[in-house]
């Protein structure tokens, strides 16, 4: 195929960044062993980084961002996958230092693809995206490591953003009782409506203390923002509870003791998407599309924006405050 294709290229040259849509070609992809079609990709705070000059994410320039995209196989040479098939890809290099989702055509390795589990739709796996399935790879790992809902209640900090939203109702699905942290005042019946039964103030989970263990509060934590907060949660977790770090919003520095560790018994959890490996991938993609999935994904997490709006959108969620998850429609299939 010859034909011109619409992707959000950015460039840097010694005149300077830029940051625009361009038509380009199937021999501008990438190799890789199947090519896609993209229907929807979605806006994450690295794809923010990734467009702009010293965001750090994009190794090589020229570069197609986006770290997510769902859409049809056009063409595999590697025998899983056939033209028509539904597919998501989402982590290892895509997006960072392999051409993304925000293209009409992508072309990526056949290990990197996850066919779309019976349940979700290319669009609802996009308001997922990977926000979505580092909400419900931290669940899996609280679950693995021992928590029930009969524990007591669990934390979520970040709570609007895309993370932190899709961890309250992958919550609140599976029985817990949860309370969720937020900077937006404004944003309280959106956190009630998705689930949550408690809110707390920004400033009372980011605040800082010389104590090395607080009143325990928490069986267990889904944390988005890091620095201070992840002290916090640290300080305030019940005994054999489990913290689940995925993010650093708020800071990656952590002022904490061993007392936790060795006087709680508190399990901190890393939690990391892009390199998790398949078989834990697909399963993870398994609950998101049935037990896992979330009551308001559509209506009150994700909301779809033209391809024309993406850089609106990525400069949006650089500036911080955008509720829920922003679904791109990249082409209509
Ligand atoms: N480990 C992984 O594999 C992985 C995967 C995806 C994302 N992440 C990371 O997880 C984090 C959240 O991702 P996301 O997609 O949910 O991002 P997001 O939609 O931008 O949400 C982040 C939320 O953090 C809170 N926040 C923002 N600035 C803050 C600050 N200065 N101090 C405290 N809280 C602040 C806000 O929530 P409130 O206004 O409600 O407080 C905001 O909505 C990011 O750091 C991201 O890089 C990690």
């Amino acid at each position: 195929m010859s034909a011109t294709f619409k992707a959000f290229v950015v460039d840097k040259k010694e005149a300077g960044f830029t940051a625009a849509f361009k038509d380009i070609t199937q021999t501008d992809l990438p190799p890789g062993e199947v090519l896609i079609k993209v229907a929807y990709s979605s806006v994450n705070y690295k794809d923010g980084l990734a467009s702009i000059p010293e965001g750090k994410i994009v190794r090589n320039y020229p570069f197609v961002p986006g770290i997510d995209l769902a859409g049809v196989v056009v063409e595999s040479s590697e025998a899983g996958f056939k033209p028509g098939d539904e597919v998501i890809v989402t982590s290892y290099a895509l997006g960072v230092s392999h051409f993304g989702g925000f293209s009409e055509y992508a072309r990526v390795k056949a290990e990197w693809v996850v066919p779309l589990p019976s349940g979700l739709t290319l669009k609802e796996a996009m308001a997922l995206g990977t926000a979505g399935f580092t909400a419900a790879l931290a669940v899996h790992k609280l679950v693995y490591n021992g928590l029930t809902p009969q524990h007591g209640p669990v934390l979520i900090t970040g709570a609007t953003g895309g993370l932190g939203s899709i961890a309250i109702s992958i919550l609140k699905n599976l029985g817990y009782t949860v309370a969720a942290s937020t900077g937006q005042q404004s944003e309280h019946d959106y956190l009630k409506a998705l689930g949550a039964d408690d809110i707390l103030p920004r400033e009372e989970t980011s605040a800082e203390s010389n104590r090395p263990l607080d009143k325990d509060r928490w069986a267990g934590c889904v944390d988005a923002v890091g620095g201070a907060t992840l002290a916090y949660l640290l300080r305030t977790t019940s005994y054999g509870g489990s913290i689940a770090s995925c993010g650093n919003t708020g800071g990656v520095n952590v002022n904490t003791t061993v007392f936790p560790f060795i006087l709680r018994g508190i399990n901190l959890l890393g939690i990391d998407s892009a390199n998790c490996p398949m078989a834990l991938r697909r399963t993870i993609w398994e609950h998101l599309a049935s037990d896992y999935k979330p009551k308001h994904l559509l209506d009150l997490v994700g909301h779809e924006a033209p391809f024309e709006e993406l850089p609106q959108a990525l400069a949006a969620i650089l500036k911080g405050g955008v509720r829920g998850r922003t679904i791109i429609k990249i082409a209509a299939l």
